[in-house]
């Protein structure tokens, strides 16, 4: 069986792709406070000695804000903390898998970005990511980066997008949500179904490099939130569309982080399917 190391292994990511590896492979997930991904003599000496084939670098610091406010701890765990991960990768010449973002672009463009678009970042979470993706092309040759984006999922310890607007709509007549910031949303199972097919996909072979992995299609903040409430059934309470700059932020966020597939649908392999259904999937089996 092969052997495959999760870093991160205890987030909202890792909760859906740990048990789903689990059924075909060997695996080790780790996580704060034992393992640091920033401490490098250790996680060098735990990946080497568990010598895996393959490692899934989930570990990451992901609030957005908090990176602005302190973009030294955001280097130090999304630059050099994948920086680490990539040195014990190359020692035990295992396959490193990246997990990033689509935040490494600007945000400029009118529609979602493919693979061949200028990585340009706004916010620190962005640079920090994209550092972390120059890192493991330094140090590696067999890896993939896939970059996501406004991930969901959690189950009943969701704290995040999905979950906020349901608890808010059940309690509030009105709720203002930003119409002018676009991202295509991606659920963790789909992720992890996506990320475990492809790499048991043995007709592939080595096609090392960047690929998108997103939820299929592109939506704002308040179409999105208007779709949990139609799915949920919360007619009660009114949206409000907002402007992104009525809310001050210590992060500026790009308007477009949109992704599309472009490299996997290049490669036939539609592992995505529309935010929609899957969020339909989502709310059903969590909230109702
Ligand atoms: N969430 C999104 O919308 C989104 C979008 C695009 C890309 N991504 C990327 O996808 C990956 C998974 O995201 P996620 O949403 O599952 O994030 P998450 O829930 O925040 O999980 C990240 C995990 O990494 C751990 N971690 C933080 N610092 C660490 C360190 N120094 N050493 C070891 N572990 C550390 C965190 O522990 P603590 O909770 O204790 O800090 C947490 O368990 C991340 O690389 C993220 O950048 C996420």
């Amino acid at each position: 069986m092969k052997k495959i190391y999760v870093t991160g292994a205890d987030g909202m990511l890792g909760s859906a792709l740990v048990p789903l590896f689990s059924t075909a492979y060997d695996v080790r997930g780790t996580d704060l406070p034992e393992f640091d991904i920033t401490d490098s003599e250790a996680i060098k000496k735990d990946i080497t000695s568990y010598s895996p084939d393959i490692v899934i670098h989930l570990a990451s610091m992901t609030d957005v804000d908090r990176c602005e406010s302190d973009p030294v701890t955001a280097r130090r765990i999304n630059s050099d903390g994948t920086e680490n991960v990539a040195i014990a990768c190359a020692d035990c010449d295992a396959t490193m898998i990246y997990i990033s973002t689509g935040m490494i672009y600007n945000g400029h463009k009118p529609g979602p970005y493919i693979e061949y678009d200028t990585p340009d970042p706004v916010n620190k979470y962005g640079l920090t990511k994209y550092e972390g993706e120059l890192a493991v092309r330094k140090h590696l040759k067999s890896f993939y980066i896939f970059n996501t984006c406004w991930i969901f999922g959690g189950g009943p310890e969701d704290k995040k997008f999905v979950a906020k607007i349901i608890e808010l709509g059940r309690e509030r007549d009105r709720l203002e949500v930003v119409d002018d910031t676009f991202g295509s949303p991606t659920y963790t199972v789909d992720l992890s179904s996506a990320l475990f097919d492809f790499l048991g996909n043995d007709e592939l072979g080595a096609r090392y490099g960047r690929y998108h992995c997103a939820g299929r299609g592109c939506v704002n903040r308040l179409e999105l939130a208007r779709e949990i409430f139609a799915i949920t059934g919360i007619e009660k309470c009114e949206l409000i569309p907002v402007s992104s700059g009525k809310f001050e932020l210590p992060a500026p966020r790009p308007r477009m982080e949109a992704l599309s597939n472009y490299a996997l649908d290049l490669l036939g392999l539609h592992l995505m399917r529309d935010w929609r259904e899957a969020l339909r999937d989502y709310i059903t089996s969590t909230f109702i």
